[in-house]
């Protein structure tokens, strides 16, 4: 690279700020020779700085698969422990510039446990850039891919055929890639494909046309980013900020800090806070130190507004003229990325933007299939497969389509226990049902109710194994409660699925539903100003917490009744675990579903080393 003289730094870097820039993804299998394809555009592009060179040269003959040329993929496999796998394994943005624009790539791995990384490089790009082995043809993994940068709201696909190199660029096996692709990608709702033969290798079309491909009448993979019309001029629509943060450093200071999503931000103009529906007017707005009359999407900025009203992270200020929707419910799309299968009425953290809520797929309308994108039924969803479900949120959300904004429309789920990331979605409409529903207040309340009863109301959680004892152990409690004068009622698994849940088994989706069912029963009747036994299995931490929830702190105890399995079997009071191990009943907890075991129950009672009456004492000390 040419050193720049002083006096040019200034146009160059005002013929830079003018360029507008393309973002991008690339998809593609893991030999599909991607990482050397985008290697070779920044390489040829001049993108790389002189120690990346030099770096690149040691790096070539260390790890390099091109003998003593260049390997290109090193490049682009930022990371050292892909390097020496030979699989890219994260996202990794790339930013590279030509006289015309600047270009800012999302390289993600075509591995498959990686959809999580495509997901989120596609979440931001303008067009995809496909690419398919000339040998091998569109493959499962080309329409997966397809399915996902649709899904992101990607509307521009370039479909790279590459190493034509090997196939002797050959004109009719590109047709037929091309031919097989578009047939395929008709419903997915792309504005434009456009299908470019290419070598990553010998570098055939990537900037210029090739000499080898004279039947190729479209233009070379560079000038086709070069000029490509994505319709990047965003509409002004009306103000949308999100309100990452709350900055009140003092009394006389309260300023919103946030990424302004849509629109602009002008000293003056009305607000309305959603979902609350504050107004104010904007009375200041800073960005960075610099305090300015007006600020557009996409900038970051803290706005102070003329009255105090309440305002917290997760509220987004709109125009007051323009606000948006709030709701609870849902309808839209889901990606899962989990190995853990997606269950139905399991609660999931939820991030819209800013806010941050508890979300539970209420329903599976279907799943869509790979190849065909036909409706499945399914009532589960595993990793990389995508449905239309619907959802709903602990708490309103102000959102959008995603077909109106990539940034309100867009959401994501994360495990409760693990905080990993496990879907991602978009929203298409709130579910009017919600919309038409609202909370009844009532006259007599839980603390009348409780008074009358004279009891503080409770929930008991007994947790175990088949056979634990759970049972007994709850009857007894509950006639010693009786005893004692309480109000008590004993909700037990087997007696609830002869009646509310007969129609549930036992796969996980079916338990969840029924610890959901009958915690929120339970819930009732704690309002109603009864102590509560439930002895269900119970088998998931995940749904004993959102159990737990549910209740006032205090209100809810955890009864542990561990007994070793060995034990369960031996006594095998109803013959299931002998069914089970003989193959007879499937999904048996312990024997082939699993139990996991509470972590900090209130009481913990150790059937082998207890006696009964010294386990009741021991949760009636757990209750006060
Ligand atoms: S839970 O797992 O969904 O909480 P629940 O407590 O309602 O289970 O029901 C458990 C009872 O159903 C057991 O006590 C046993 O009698 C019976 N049962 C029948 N099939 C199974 C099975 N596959 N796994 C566990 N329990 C089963």
């Amino acid at each position: 690279m040419r050193r720049l003289e002083a006096h040019e730094i200034g146009a160059f870097l005002a013929a830079q700020r003018d360029k507008q820039t393309l973002r991008f993804i690339t998809c593609g299998s893991v030999d599909d020779g991607k990482s050397t394809l985008i290697g070779r555009l920044l390489y040829e592009s001049k993108s790389i700085f002189d120690d990346q060179l030099a770096s690149l040269e040691t790096e070539s003959r260390r790890f390099g698969t091109q003998g003593a040329n260049l390997d290109l993929a090193l490049l682009v496999d930022g990371l050292q422990a892909e390097r020496e796998q030979g699989i890219t394994i994260d996202v990794a943005y790339r930013f590279f510039a030509s006289e015309k624009r600047r270009f800012i790539v999302a390289d993600t791995p075509g591995h498959e446990q990686y959809t999580r990384n495509m997901a989120t490089g596609a979440s931001t790009a303008d067009l995809a850039i496909l690419l398919v082995d000339a040998r091998k043809g569109v493959l499962v993994q080309t329409r997966r891919h397809s399915r996902i940068v649709a899904l992101m709201g990607i509307r521009h696909i370039v479909l790279a055929v590459n190493k034509m190199d090997l196939v002797d660029y050959d004109r009719a096996t590109f047709a037929r890639i091309v031919d097989d692709y578009r047939a395929f990608a008709d419903g997915l709702g792309f504005a434009t494909i456009e299908a470019i033969p290419v070598s990553g290798l010998s570098g055939a079309n990537v900037m210029t046309k090739s000499v080898d491909t004279p039947w190729h009448a479209g233009p070379s993979l560079m000038d086709y980013l070069d000029t490509v019309d994505v319709g990047g001029a965003r509409v002004l629509g009306p103000l949308r900020m999100p309100v990452q943060f709350v900055n009140r450093p003092n009394l006389d200071f309260r300023g919103y800090c946030g990424r302004i999503a849509e629109g602009e931000a002008r000293v003056g103009a009305a607000v309305r806070v959603v979902p609350t529906g504050a107004t104010s007017r904007i009375a200041s707005i800073l960005r960075g130190f610099e305090e300015v009359d007006v600020a557009h999407a996409g900038e970051s900025v803290t706005v102070t507004l003329a009255d105090e009203i309440d305002i917290s992270r997760g509220d987004v200020l709109a125009a007051g003229e323009a606000p948006l929707e709030s709701a609870d419910q849902f309808e839209g799309r889901l990606l899962w990325l989990n190995e853990h299968a997606m269950t139905p009425g399991r609660q999931y953290l939820f991030k819209l933007a800013t806010r941050e809520a508890t979300a539970t797929i209420t329903e599976i309308k279907y799943r869509e299939d790979v190849d065909t994108g036909a409706h499945l039924s399914a009532k589960t969803l595993a990793m990389n497969e995508i449905a239309r479900v619907t959802l709903s949120t602990s708490a309103p959300v102000a959102f959008e389509s995603y077909a109106a904004s990539r940034t309100l429309g867009a959401f994501i789920l994360i495990d409760k226990l693990t905080f990993e990331t496990v879907g991602a979605g978009v929203i298409e409409f709130a579910l009017r049902r919600a919309r038409n529903i609202h909370w009844q207040a009532l006259e007599i309340g839980a603390a009348s109710r409780s008074a009358q009863k004279q009891q503080k109301p409770r929930c008991i959680w007994f947790t175990g194994l088949s056979g634990s004892g759970k049972s007994t152990i709850a009857n007894m409690l509950d006639k010693r409660l009786n005893a004692d004068g309480r109000h008590t009622y004993l909700l037990d698994g087997d007696n609830v699925r002869h009646g509310l849940n007969r129609d549930l088994g036992f796969t996980e989706a079916d338990r969840v539903e029924n610890i959901r069912r009958v915690a929120e029963v339970a819930k009732l009747m704690v309002d109603a100003g009864l102590i509560v036994i439930v002895s269900f299995i119970s088998p998931f931490r995940s749904e004993r917490r959102m159990a737990r929830e549910l209740f006032a702190a205090g209100a809810f105890t955890e009864v542990f009744v561990d007994t070793p399995i060995e034990e369960c079997e031996r006594r095998d009071v109803k013959g299931l675990y002998a069914l089970a191990r003989q193959g007879k009943l499937k999904n048996f907890t312990g024997v082939d579903s699993p139990y996991e075991a509470p972590e900090r129950p209130e009481a913990h009672v150790r059937t082998q080393e207890t006696t009964t009456d010294a386990a009741i004492e021991q949760i009636l000390a757990a209750l006060t």
